[in-house]
């Protein structure tokens, strides 16, 4: 009798950006003549960055031609964008990261979700409440928690974001294992500065535990004392694995390319405590299970990294951010009290109302879709979490209407 993985059970009933997608849609169908705004799930709405469409043009021409045409790439992605990256988002900012740490992948998300396989069943872990859903429920399916009671997944350790800890959460009190931290937020928009990164890369390294960095908005940070990278911090080299995406960055959501940093001095341990590369393991892991990104792909995502690639997605942050400053200045003066938005594309807001009641609320009277705080976590219950991401009309116009349905 073929049986099913019974972790999957535990797990909410549908994914939260998908409960979101099917609540708006079913509004749509009951009210076609209302025309929706959607400031839920990050996704971008601007075009590709011109100088990664004639890369990607050029290569699409390079696969039509016998003589320049290319088969399977190398698994951990062509030598080209990995020099790039490495040498633009880490070295240049005096993190010590090397070309062949770099693994070039279809996605934040997938590699957020899937690096927790290599790790044993039983350690324990820490995820921050609130929190972008993947990191949770993948380990739910791997069987790593008990179940899901008041909010909350028996053997987690939550790493409680509040307002009086302005969503940057403390240290864990006990000993973990592997620690998921996301800066800028996903999704309060909070920033963390150095030396707040450096507690934790010091934890770490007192308690081999490991820290799974998510940096997937790092583009959004315009405060420069700000790190881009944990690789900025002293010491994280050896105690964490980092996840960068071109998705927000340069509007790769629907062309697919990110990467993931796996330095060579990373290490974890085996039962009997000995050591193992964790590169190695990822290397492994990658190899069997991933083909890597196709050619014209990467050489889209290269050219990011051209003087026109970088002018012209700086003018896309720019433009997003122009939206977010647009969302935190309103909000604020309807009287509601907000986070993030500054050096990030999410506005995390205190509705001062169950979370989806105010989702509704918004749906309802302003045809404005948000994504409430109580689906990352009980630590959102309150919040709701507006995005940037929408043509700046479209922002300025959801705006309008959330004054009117509020006033
Ligand atoms: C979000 O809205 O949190 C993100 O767009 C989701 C994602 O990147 O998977």
């Amino acid at each position: 009798m073929i049986r099913i993985n019974e972790n999957y059970l535990k797990l909410q009933a549908s994914y939260l950006f998908s409960e979101i997608g099917k609540r708006a849609n079913a509004f749509q169908e009951a009210h076609p003549e209302r025309d929706i705004i959607r400031l839920g799930i990050g996704d971008v709405t601007r075009p590709l960055p011109d100088a990664c469409i004639k890369a990607f043009h050029r290569a699409v021409d390079e696969m039509a031609d016998i003589k320049s045409f290319r088969g399977y790439g190398p698994e951990q992605g062509y030598e080209f964008l990995r020099e790039k990256i490495a040498k633009a988002d880490f070295q240049s900012r005096g993190a010590n990261i090397s070309a062949d740490e770099v693994f070039v992948s279809d996605g934040a998300k997938c590699d957020t979700g899937n690096i927790q396989e290599i790790f044993a069943t039983e350690i324990t872990i820490a995820i921050p409440d609130p929190v972008y859903p993947v990191y949770l429920d993948t380990n739910v399916m791997a069987g790593r928690t008990g179940v899901f009671n008041d909010g909350r997944y028996q053997g987690i350790v939550y790493l409680e974001g509040t307002r009086e800890n302005g969503f940057i959460p403390d240290l864990p009190r006990e000993k973990v294992d592997l620690i998921y931290l996301c800066f800028p937020n996903n999704p309060t928009g909070a920033t963390i500065t150095k030396s707040q990164l450096q507690t934790w890369v010091d934890y770490a390294r007192e308690n081999k535990a490991l820290i799974l960095y998510d940096a997937a908005y790092d583009a959004f940070i315009k405060d420069d004392s700000l790190p881009r990278s944990i690789y900025e911090v002293e010491g994280a080299r050896d105690v964490a694995i980092e996840f960068r995406s071109f998705s927000k960055k340069a509007g790769f959501t629907g062309t697919r390319c990110a990467f993931t940093v796996v330095p060579k001095s990373c290490m974890a341990y085996t039962s009997d405590g000995e050591t193992y590369s964790v590169h190695a393991l990822w290397h492994r892991r990658h190899a069997t299970k991933f083909n890597s990104v196709s050619y014209p792909v990467q050489r889209a995502a290269e050219a990011v990294y051209s003087d026109d690639g970088m002018a012209q997605s700086e003018a896309l942050i720019d433009y997003y951010m122009k939206n977010a400053a647009l969302i935190r200045r309103e909000m604020t003066e309807l009287g509601y009290e907000c986070i993030g938005g500054e050096n990030s594309p999410y506005i995390w807001i205190d509705g001062r109302m169950e979370s989806w009641a105010f989702f509704d609320m918004l749906l309802e009277k302003a045809g404005v879709v948000c994504t409430p705080g109580a689906g990352f976590g009980r630590c959102g219950e309150g919040y709701i979490r507006i995005s940037a991401f929408n043509n700046y009309e479209n922002v300025e116009n959801a705006m309008e209407r959330i004054k009117k349905a509020i006033a």
